[in-house]
């Protein structure tokens, strides 16, 4: 079967046997089966070609290829729903589709166009919708790579790549709230670099920091500024928020913070919600100086996997700031539950976010 889609054909190869019939979707923990079906995609002489959409397996590449040598590598994230009637649900994809055009752009690569990419991953839900949880158990996490297959080992931008979507089944990334440690003596990212973008190099390259906070008892990273180590900047793989006195304050995009679209999200939906959301610089210092003053009163971290996940404490140095229970936190909580509801389809979607396949 061929469906043709924009101006390049997408060939379906199906599976022979599903491997759905073992998993139990309403217990999938992340990234721990995957779907059937991997929607693939190559750029050589310099254009698009060979789309389709094929079992999930093994790659065969050269061992030479610069996304093994250099890192050529950069990726997208976001989930599909599936609500009551069966019809299954993207969240803003076109965002995603537009951060990979940048994220290529910065490692001297070329994208899919929107439309291969947007045409490649609904075809992709739709075949293999059975593997979305259904309605409020979890979700279906879509995952676009984009990456050198270019077997030069000389270090130039590469003239061939693969375009690749896959997706998994999963219900819930975080499922307490999540206790950070603030690390001084690494950086994710840094003025010039490429912090604001998917490149796979920096996920890497905050692994160490990560393994450290594990090993103190803290599940992930808070993440400061290259400069001066004063200015919070993420935390792990969300955008973090702070509700200090009433008003909700999250690091501006000074070009080391991924702009999330969670975040865009969730600023948006704050300030029709009435909140005051201000984008600024963030001191660590005067994030401890309000927890000392009792005006910090929630801390939460945005993200496609996360969600809204409410931070439970914070190490800086010699302090522990513990944030008051989750109950008592009502920003995070109603941001959540009315993200959720746009996701899932169960309230109206009066941004245009949500694009519905049946
Ligand atoms: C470093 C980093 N920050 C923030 C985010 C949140 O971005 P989004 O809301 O688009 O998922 C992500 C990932 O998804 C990330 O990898």
């Amino acid at each position: 079967m061929a469906t043709r889609l924009d101006l390049l054909p997408i060939g379906v190869t199906r599976v022979a046997q599903s491997r759905i019939s073992g998993v139990d979707l309403s217990n999938v923990p992340f990234s721990s089966v995957w779907s059937d079906h991997v929607f693939v995609a190559e750029y050589r002489n310099n254009a698009w070609t060979n789309a389709r959409i094929q079992p999930f397996a093994e790659l065969a590449l050269l061992p030479s290829v610069s996304a093994l040598q250099y890192g050529l590598s950069v990726f997208e994230g976001l989930k599909a729903h599936k609500t009551n009637d069966g019809s299954l649900l993207l969240f803003r994809p076109t965002e995603n589709a537009r951060r990979l055009q940048r994220s290529a752009a910065r490692l001297a690569m070329t994208a899919p166009p929107e439309s291969l990419f947007l045409a490649g991953l609904r075809e992709l839900v739709t075949t293999d919708r059975a593997w979305i949880p259904p309605v409020d158990q979890g979700a279906l996490y879509i995952r676009p790579v984009l990456f050198s297959t270019d077997p030069s080992v000389g270090v130039k931008p590469a003239d061939r790549l693969q375009f690749l979507i896959f997706t998994f089944p999963f219900n819930a990334y975080y499922t307490a709230p999540v206790n950070v440690i603030v690390n001084e003596n690494y950086v994710r990212a840094f003025p010039g670099g490429t912090g604001d973008i998917k490149a796979c190099g920096n996920y890497a390259a905050a692994l160490l920091a990560d393994q450290h906070a594990r090993a103190a008892g803290y599940q992930s990273t808070m993440w400061l500024d290259a400069k001066e180590r004063r200015f919070v900047e993420e935390c792990g793989v969300m955008n973090v928020f702070f509700v200090i006195a009433g008003e909700v304050y999250t690091p501006a995009l000074t070009g080391t913070i991924l702009p999330g679209v969670t975040r865009d999200s969730v600023i948006r939906l704050l300030r029709d919600a009435g909140h005051v959301v201000r984008e600024e610089r963030v001191a660590i210092a005067d994030v401890v100086r309000a927890h000392q003053h009792g005006s910090l009163t929630e801390c939460f971290g945005t993200g496609t996997a996360a969600t809204v996940s409410h931070i439970g404490s914070i190490r800086y140095r010699d302090t522990l700031i513990e944030l008051p229970p989750v109950e008592r936190r009502t920003v995070g909580a109603a941001v959540r539950s009315q993200l959720v509801s746009l996701m899932t389809g169960a309230n109206a979607d009066a941004y245009g976010w949500v694009e519905r396949i049946r």
